[in-house]
């Protein structure tokens, strides 16, 4: 039994791996002081900064991208010296992709890690699950990539470095009646997941103020593995393109089935199909060459901040960053500007310096937070072309 064995690294532990974990810390720093836990006493020369994320499960290239990210943005914080002249301490928990578990995680953070404030999560689900533990404790949190506006509506702790869905889905509304020149449009949607149920309704939102029409609206859950019934309802209605607003591990499943059908019509979707994972197997990258989705970020873009950035990613992790990598980076510069702001690395403080900023200037690009904590930022539109994911445009609010 010691405190080590919940601080530092990631952890893979269950609910009930969790609740004993931290049953057996809390026991043990009883036993060593004699007194109740209070305090970070595990390095009080450093400030804790806690991080969930799917590293492993379904959508473990989320977490693994955004993890990148916030992991080298925390080390060169501290390469340049740190903030406050303390160094800045990740720890980081796994959810496993699974919802219920990111409240557990979260709560760890708080009560066992003592956490100033907290990175995540990229599913807007689990950044829910999140929100709703540290607005209770009044930790602030800054999820990097969550789009669904239920995120930030959980609190006036609860911030976000990227745009939200009602943005998005105008976005590739526009594109499907704009340059895909589309009148009508399927739609498969993740009826289990928030993010794919905004983004569909405030797709189909702007899709019919434009004059368009729907012809074909279908449902999936999470693991579900064969998506014919529904793609054979949507081919039957005709339509000149199809929006999937889902994540990358079903999105190809569904683009594959479709083509096997002889769907031949382009399949578009929104920032959850960005894995590299989703051109992976045999005739995946076939599939879906041809298809286009939204996002936040590409390093093919010309931000000047983004270029060193980039270099140094792809010497660390022989791979280009994308968008979680960058938004994941840019979350714990934030972070570690309103450290410095507030002049206190108490949670309190740290929230209204948060609050109190205008523009942000990152790797993603500037940004401006809104009264509601929502970044106003730009979109970027992804091509896979040639088997790859290329930049085609960058869309402005
Ligand atoms: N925006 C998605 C969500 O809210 C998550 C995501 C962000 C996925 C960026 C990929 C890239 O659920």
């Amino acid at each position: 039994m010691s405190i080590s064995l919940v601080l530092g690294g990631a952890r893979r532990l269950g609910r009930a791996g969790w609740m004993a974990a931290i049953a057996a810390a809390t026991a043990a720093a009883v036993m060593v002081s004699g007194c109740k836990p209070e305090g970070g006493s595990a390095a009080s020369d450093t400030i804790p900064v806690g991080e969930f994320a799917s590293l492993t499960g379904s959508e473990a290239a989320f977490g693994r991208s955004s993890h990148n990210g916030t992991a080298m943005a925390i080390d060169d914080i501290n390469a340049a010296g740190g903030v406050l002249g303390k160094k800045l301490r990740l720890v980081t928990e796994d959810n496993q992709s699974k919802d219920g578990e990111s409240q557990t995680a979260v709560k760890k953070l708080i009560s066992l890690d003592k956490v100033v404030a907290v990175l995540g999560e990229v599913a807007s689900g689990r950044s829910i699950e999140g929100a709703q533990t540290c607005q209770k404790y009044r930790v602030p949190q800054i999820s990097p990539s969550s789009t669904n506006p239920k995120v930030t509506e959980q609190g006036d702790c609860i911030f976000r470095m990227c745009f939200i869905d009602p943005f998005q889905g105008t976005v590739m509304a526009k594109f499907a009646g704009g340059t895909l020149r589309a009148r009508k449009v399927g739609m498969l949607v993740d009826v289990g997941a928030p993010y794919s149920v905004g983004l569909a309704t405030f797709f189909k939102e702007r899709f019919l103020a434009d004059g368009g029409a729907v012809v074909a609206e279908q449902k999936f859950t999470k693991d579900d593995k064969d998506f014919k019934a529904q793609l054979t309802a949507i081919k039957a209605a005709g339509p000149e393109a199809v929006f999937v607003p889902a994540y990358y591990g079903q999105v190809t499943l569904i683009v594959m089935q479709a083509r096997e059908l002889g769907i031949t019509v382009p399949f578009i979707g929104g920032d959850g199909w960005e894995a590299p994972e989703l051109l992976k197997g045999p005739g995946a990258a076939q599939a879906l060459e041809g298809c286009f989705f939204s996002t936040h970020y590409s390093p093919d873009q010309d931000i000047p901040k983004s270029r060193e950035f980039v270099a140094k990613y792809l010497a660390k992790h022989g791979d280009r960053p994308d968008a979680m990598a960058a938004l994941g980076y840019d979350s714990a510069q934030f972070l570690a500007d309103a450290i410095r702001r507030a002049g206190s690395a108490e949670p309190g403080k740290i929230r209204d310096a948060l609050a109190a900023t205008k523009e942000f200037d990152g790797v993603a690009g500037k940004m401006t937070l809104d009264a509601a904590r929502n970044a106003r930022k730009a979109a970027v539109i992804l091509a896979i072309k040639d088997g790859r994911f290329a930049y085609k445009e960058t869309v402005n609010p």
